[in-house]
């Protein structure tokens, strides 16, 4: 699976296999339908900042580790003055305490271990304001979706941490900085190609 990971790390041929395989359209209108008031948003996993189009009247913070994507959304977006890309690891945390309205958490779960997932998530906790919202976006196990040509496509994913519904279930219920699970749901995307089933969280932080 090295060489594919290694063709998928190209900007643009990643561009191709979100449009293709990663339903950018459908994802964007899903995220898009979930996430309504405008406010200061962090895209954690930002990638080539795929999602900013959705957000013009937000005042949209994207970060990701991978520099080549950053660069890109860097350069694809320098127009857009409510538009900031940084290239940087979460866990530096490279904002303030509280900083954000919101945050984005799409479609990156399924690449983290366990601890790094709550380690990560601890952190977004922290970059929340009080009572503020992370929406979970992620492609999850479907016991009711257990098709070959499904599992092919997904073995071809480079994220191996797929976890089933309950497992992120359970793993926000555990979290010591109290996150309340406000709204939940799967959605599955109507496609000639079977797609995977993705599972959507909407929670609260508590105040401490
Ligand atoms: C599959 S992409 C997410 C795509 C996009 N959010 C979407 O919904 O279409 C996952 C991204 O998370 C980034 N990532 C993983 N761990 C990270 C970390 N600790 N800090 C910042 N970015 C990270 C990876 O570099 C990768 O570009």
């Amino acid at each position: 699976m090295g060489l594919i990971n290694k063709i998928l790390a190209v900007p643009s041929v990643w561009d191709l296999s979100q449009f293709i395989f990663g339903c950018n359209k459908e994802k964007g209108q899903l995220y898009r339908s979930v996430i309504k008031s405008p406010g200061k948003l962090l895209d954690f996993g930002c990638a080539d900042g795929n999602t900013f189009p959705l957000f013009a009247g937000f005042d949209y913070y994207g970060v990701d580790t991978n520099e080549k994507l950053i660069n890109l959304a860097n350069k694809r977006y320098k127009k857009f003055r409510n538009a900031h890309f940084i290239k940087a690891d979460i866990l530096t945390k490279p904002f303030p305490e509280k900083y954000f309205d919101s945050i984005l958490f799409a479609g990156t779960g399924h690449h983290l271990n366990e601890q790094d997932f709550y380690m990560i998530t601890r952190v977004l906790i922290n970059l929340l304001k009080d009572t503020g919202i992370i929406y979970f976006f992620d492609i999850i196990k479907d016991p009711l979706r257990d098709f070959k040509l499904l599992n092919f496509l997904i073995s071809l994913d480079q994220g191996k941490f797929i976890r089933t519904e309950n497992q992120y279930r359970e793993i926000f219920k555990n979290m010591p900085d109290k996150l309340k699970i406000i709204k939940e749901r799967k959605i599955n995307f109507k496609r000639l190609i079977p797609t995977p089933t993705i599972y959507y969280a909407v929670l609260r932080k508590l105040p401490s």
